[in-house]
């Protein structure tokens, strides 16, 4: 980051760089400024004074309103203040700017508002109308059986639950459960899940006698291919296991999925599993129509909600046993879309 060359200039260029971060930033302390610019926080305040002093109109601050100066990101990195530009400056108080920074561990505020601004124009690109009152959200276990959720009110499950043994053995039939209850007839279930517990799998959600197999959708990661020793497999291929309530009589549906390359890993920035936004589009596309209600009950960073959110028409239901994730996802859908705050 540029540093401002505050040494080789005058004290009239000095005082008026200082007067300008306090006219862009009066919120931050003298000694964030000082340390910003490279002098001492004593001329800080005395310029600070001045300005005051001579009525120069110093922007209001709400104290009520989310303070920028105290995000944890930026109390964890005071040294992302230094040499900062006044362009830099704006970009670091912009909503959203210094979350999206944390989670991206960047240090730099005008590219994170800079993607920002592409993030959200994409997300906007096909998003047709939905309120806020189309979101719901909350923090919840499935074991609970979700009583959130009223029954035969979803028409399309999704969900990506834990792939390991024991929680397949222990929550899948939870996941047939909630499904057989609030799904509508004819509606979908549609479970991503790993090659290793297949069987096991395919039993828990059997379970329900409301639902039916339908079919396995092959979504195919060829970029991401890890080695299963215990089974001596190297795998590409991820599950989606296709359970109806009743006779599904939709669109046909071609049984492969590719998964878009993801070369930077952004596809975990909101969650250490968190699965493709574009792929997880590709199988709403295929599988809903507007006006639905898609539900992910075991949501993560928000993949899925992003997705139905991007594809537009449709009114979401999700939730996560963990209350980080749903917030993570809040925070996602507002940086996004403006809404669900
Ligand atoms: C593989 S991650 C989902 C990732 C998500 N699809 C994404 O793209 O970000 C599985 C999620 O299931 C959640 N989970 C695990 N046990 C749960 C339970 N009993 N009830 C609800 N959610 C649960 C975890 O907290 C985790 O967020």
């Amino acid at each position: 980051m540029r540093k401002q060359p505050i040494k080789q200039l005058t004290q009239a260029e000095k005082r008026k760089l200082i007067a300008d971060r306090l006219l862009v930033a009066p919120e931050l302390s003298d000694r964030q400024i000082a340390r910003m610019l490279g002098v001492s926080p004593t001329t800080v305040g005395k310029i600070r004074k001045e300005l005051t002093d001579k009525t120069v109109q110093i922007r209001h601050v709400d104290t009520q309103a989310y303070d920028w100066t105290k995000h944890p990101y930026l109390l964890a990195h005071p040294e992302i203040l230094e040499g900062l530009s006044e362009r830099s400056l704006r970009a670091l108080k912009a909503p959203d700017v210094l979350d999206l920074m944390q989670q991206r561990g960047s240090k730099s505020p005008r590219y994170c508002q800079r993607l920002l601004y592409q993030m959200r124009k994409q997300a906007n690109k096909n998003a047709s109308a939905v309120t806020e009152d189309d979101i719901i959200m909350f923090t919840a276990d499935i074991r609970t059986g979700l009583p959130q959720i009223k029954d035969a009110s979803v028409d399309v499950i999704f969900v990506d639950p834990p792939y390991d043994v024991k929680s397949v053995e222990t929550l899948y039939r939870h996941i047939a459960d909630v499904a057989g209850r609030i799904l509508v007839e004819g509606g979908s279930l549609l479970v991503m899940c790993g090659g290793a517990n297949l069987d096991i799998a395919i039993q828990e959600l059997g379970s329900d006698k409301r639902l039916r197999y339908n079919w396995d959708i092959a979504y195919v990661c060829p970029r991401n291919t890890p080695l299963i020793h215990s089974r001596k497999v190297t795998t590409a291929v991820k599950h989606i296991l296709w359970f109806t309530k009743g006779a599904y009589d939709g669109n046909i549906v071609y049984d492969y999925i590719e998964a878009p390359p993801d070369p930077d890993g952004s596809d975990k920035t909101y969650h250490h599993w968190g699965q493709s936004v574009a792929g997880i589009k590709e199988i709403l596309r295929k599988i809903s129509k507007e006006g639905d209600v898609i539900c992910d009950p075991m949501c993560g960073g928000g993949s899925t909600v992003v997705a139905a959110l991007e594809l537009g028409g449709r009114k979401i239901v999700a939730c996560d046993v963990d209350a980080d994730a749903v917030k993570t996802t809040l925070r996602r859908v507002r940086q996004l879309f403006g809404y669900a705050r």
